[in-house]
């Protein structure tokens, strides 16, 4: 499986997704302010992905400087992880993971240069746990999938999302290795096409059936029965279940619930927001004009100083989601209840226990 962040010989290497599929290219981060222009970007992207870049990013931060004193360090480890998580505000990944960061270092006895050293081995600690969490999610989704099944999903949430086999990807990856026979509608996920340039990138490798639509056709197809479970990803999901993902997730929950189609999200515990108790709270991205007046913002597509509006995200009721897919279980609804109880029965990573919150 592709690795999207890399760790290795003292370097952050990434792929550039704006260049998928056309090109592969590995782009080495040297500094915090390149973490910042790739996230901000795109250049890597999806939830779990960017926390841990952003943690990869805060090491960068810091790597070879001298600080007068241990709390001249840990407040500009503060300001950094602020400028970092101010790249891209909805993904709630972002922000836990560079929390966790100034948390662990706020308890972590010692001087410097013990502490820069500890903010990288945090890094690598969030990147193996999202990994893990990515292969339970897996199992624990897969378990959904009847052999032959028709899925639609929207935007990209494997490999290239995440630090491991992905959210809602890496359930249709695992119910692939049990051999279920799967038939994958992508939707293209308009306006910056993950589904098109970066799914059908992904499982094409992968050897998944994939039948690409555009967003607007998803409504027929499910009308047509074509479709028999929907799963996405989330990017924050509140206390109640309401979920932030990608702009367009919402039509398809609402088309899902007037066809009797089931709805899933997959998420780690790490994309859950709990100090907020609905998705009005969520903050939703709006990007830059040119995303939707060009086509990847190069070929206009409309009259010159067209004006526009360009949320990134959606959200989508609880009410609409059937359940929650997570590495500790499968929430139901009540969510609030069921989430709680995932959150305090959950047996996984036993040494990575303090990074679910
Ligand atoms: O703007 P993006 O491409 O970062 O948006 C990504 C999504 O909306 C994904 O569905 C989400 O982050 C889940 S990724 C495993």
């Amino acid at each position: 499986m592709i690795k999207s962040i890399e760790w290795s010989e003292n370097k952050l290497t990434i792929i550039d997704q704006t260049e998928i599929p056309r090109n592969l290219i590995y782009l080495e981060l040297n500094t915090i302010q390149q973490v910042f222009e790739a996230i901000q970007k795109l250049r890597v992207r999806g939830a779990p992905a960017i926390g841990v870049a952003a943690a990869f990013g805060l090491y960068l931060g810091v790597r070879g400087r001298s600080f007068e004193n241990r709390q001249s360090f840990l407040s500009e480890a503060k300001s950094l992880a602020d400028y970092l998580a101010s790249a891209r505000p909805t993904a709630v990944n972002l922000r836990w993971a560079l929390q966790f960061i100034n948390e662990k270092l706020q308890k972590t006895q010692g001087e410097l240069p013990e502490l820069i050293r500890k903010v990288l081995e945090i890094a690598i600690d969030i990147k193996n746990d999202d990994q893990k969490r990515c292969d339970l999610m897996g199992s624990a989704g897969a378990e959904l999938i009847q052999p032959g099944m028709r899925i639609l999903t929207h935007c990209n949430t494997g490999a290239l999302a995440t630090a491991g086999i992905g959210t809602a990807l890496g359930v249709i990856y695992t119910a692939h290795r049990q051999n279920k026979k799967l038939q994958v509608f992508v939707d293209e996920t308009r306006p910056l096409l993950q589904g098109a340039r970066l799914n059908m990138w992904e499982l094409e490798q992968a050897g998944i059936p994939a039948t690409l639509i555009s967003d607007n056709m998803a409504a027929y197809a499910m009308q047509r029965g074509m479709i028999d479970l929907v799963i996405v990803g989330a990017d924050r999901i509140a206390a109640n279940g309401d979920t932030a993902n990608k702009i367009g997730t919402y039509n398809l929950a609402v088309n899902a619930q007037y066809h009797g189609i089931p709805f899933y999200v997959a998420a780690p515990l790490s994309t859950f927001d709990f100090s907020i108790k609905s998705g009005e709270q969520i903050p939703i991205e709006e990007r830059n004009c040119e995303e939707i007046t060009r086509i990847w913002g190069k070929l206009p597509i409309t009259v010159e100083n067209a004006s526009c509006w360009n949320p990134a995200f959606d959200v989508t009721p609880a009410g609409l989601i059937t359940g929650i897919i997570t590495e500790a279980g499968i929430a139901d609804h009540p969510f609030e209840d069921s989430l709680t109880r995932l959150k305090l029965n959950s047996q996984v990573h036993k040494n990575h226990k303090e990074l679910i919150q």
